[in-house]
């Protein structure tokens, strides 16, 4: 595989999956830095366990001295990104939504993907979905070598296309076949409750799932009757 687009990796929470998002990535070869709500002191230890070879920063300096962002806080913490750190970034949004954790979120009900209510958050953002249809402790389990017959797809959503092709690039390193899933919106495909989300798949499946419920969509949007 070539070398990767992105050199460093800045990833803002340091619970389950930004320190596996950390781990696939210092094994890739990036440079990662991570970052908690707080004062970095209080992760050097989690992260020298979880996450050896990642270095525990500010959440100002994993914005600022990153290549690509990725968001790994829970989703009813959106408010509490910057926007002005995150302006011009590319950032990847790993966050789904849920009942039980996030409370009731009418600004949902403006948007067709979690990530687009993110996006209204963060404007000038590059912003990117990817990564929240797989479990933490799978990033590891299922990484495989790009080749490998039962290598699982992972699907990528963007309206910016340089983000998108460095997500799509950063998810292959990852050890997964990275599939463009077309514009933001279409990450409303593979969050919570779809096939997408609660399955696994490879590539050619992954892309019949998407072009499905790309289908359904459009159905949706203009009946027949
Ligand atoms: N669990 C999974 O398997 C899975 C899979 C895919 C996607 N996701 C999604 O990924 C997101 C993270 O899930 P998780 O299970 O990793 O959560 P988690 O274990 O609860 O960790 C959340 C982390 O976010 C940090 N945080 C909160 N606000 C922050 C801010 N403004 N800047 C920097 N860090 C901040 C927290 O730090 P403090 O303690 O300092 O607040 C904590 O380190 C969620 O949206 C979830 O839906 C989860």
């Amino acid at each position: 595989m070539s070398d990767p687009t992105a050199t460093t990796i800045g990833i803002l929470g340091a619970g389950k999956v930004g320190t596996g998002v950390a781990r696939q990535a210092i094994k890739a070869g990036y440079r990662v830095l991570i970052a908690a709500s707080g004062d970095p002191k209080k992760i050097d230890l989690i992260v020298s366990v979880m996450a050896p070879g990642a270095i525990a920063v500010s959440a100002q300096d994993a914005m600022e001295l990153s290549d690509l962002v990725v968001l790994s806080v829970p989703l009813h913490k959106f408010r509490t990104l910057d926007p002005a750190a995150l302006a011009g970034k590319h950032v990847l949004d790993t966050m789904n939504y849920w009942r039980d954790t996030n409370g009731d979120m009418p600004e949902l009900a403006e948007a067709r993907s979690s990530s687009e209510m993110v996006l209204a958050h963060l404007p000038q953002a590059r912003l990117a979905k990817s990564l929240n249809h797989i479990g933490y402790h799978e990033l590891e389990l299922d990484a495989r070598e790009a080749g490998a017959a039962d290598r699982r797809a992972l699907a990528v959503a963007s309206d910016d296309a340089e983000t998108r092709a460095l997500v799509l690039d950063f998810v292959e390193h990852l050890g997964f076949d990275a599939v463009d899933a077309g514009p933001l919106a279409q990450g409303a495909a593979f969050e919570p409750d779809t096939p997408i989300f609660t399955g696994s798949y490879n590539e050619a499946r992954l892309q019949g799932e998407l072009l499905a419920h790309a289908a359904a969509a459009q159905a949706e949007l203009s009946p027949t009757h």
